[in-house]
């Protein structure tokens, strides 16, 4: 592999403007029943970022997360071919959250080897961790499925 195939890591300016990003649209969250506000910025792999939050619902289970907002505004914005380059989430109730089970399958479909995801912990500190890292074994259809 040459210098230039090398993935190059997203660099931290980069991902303090994606956390500031992500805490701006955090406000926008729609979260009455849980009071959680999370906000998520994707950085895709043609430099393009995306913002969105959680939109929760009256009935529960019809939540949508940020990640999975985000990820599906990227697509429509976009087109199907995105990939990502770095997600970072950040929640506006100061607490560490990481991404749920089911933004982790999401994320893992548009991920490559180096996609890297970034979650609040506990002191308030970003955890960086890779979509592969997230989701071991994670599910992917082929056609030996069908
Ligand atoms: N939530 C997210 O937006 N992302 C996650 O990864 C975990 C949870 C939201 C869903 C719900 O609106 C609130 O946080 C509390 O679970």
């Amino acid at each position: 592999m040459s210098q230039n195939d090398t993935p190059r890591a997203v660099s931290p300016a980069q991902i303090e403007d994606l956390r500031h990003r992500a805490l701006a649209v955090a406000t926008n969250a729609y979260a009455p029943y849980s009071h959680f506000r999370v906000g998520a910025a994707l950085l895709l792999e043609d430099g393009n970022m995306v913002t969105g939050c959680n939109v929760e619902n009256a009935s529960y289970r019809l939540t949508t997360c940020a990640e999975q907002a985000t990820i599906a505004a990227a697509v429509a914005l976009h087109g199907p071919t995105i990939r990502l380059k770095a997600v970072v989430i950040v929640n506006l109730n100061n607490a560490a959250s990481q991404p749920c089970g089911a933004c982790r399958q999401t994320i893992y479909e548009f991920s490559t080897p180096s996609t890297e995801v970034f979650f609040p912990a506990a002191d308030g500190s970003l955890t960086r961790s890779t979509a592969a890292e997230l989701l071991p074994h994670a599910f992917r259809l082929s056609t030996e499925n069908l």
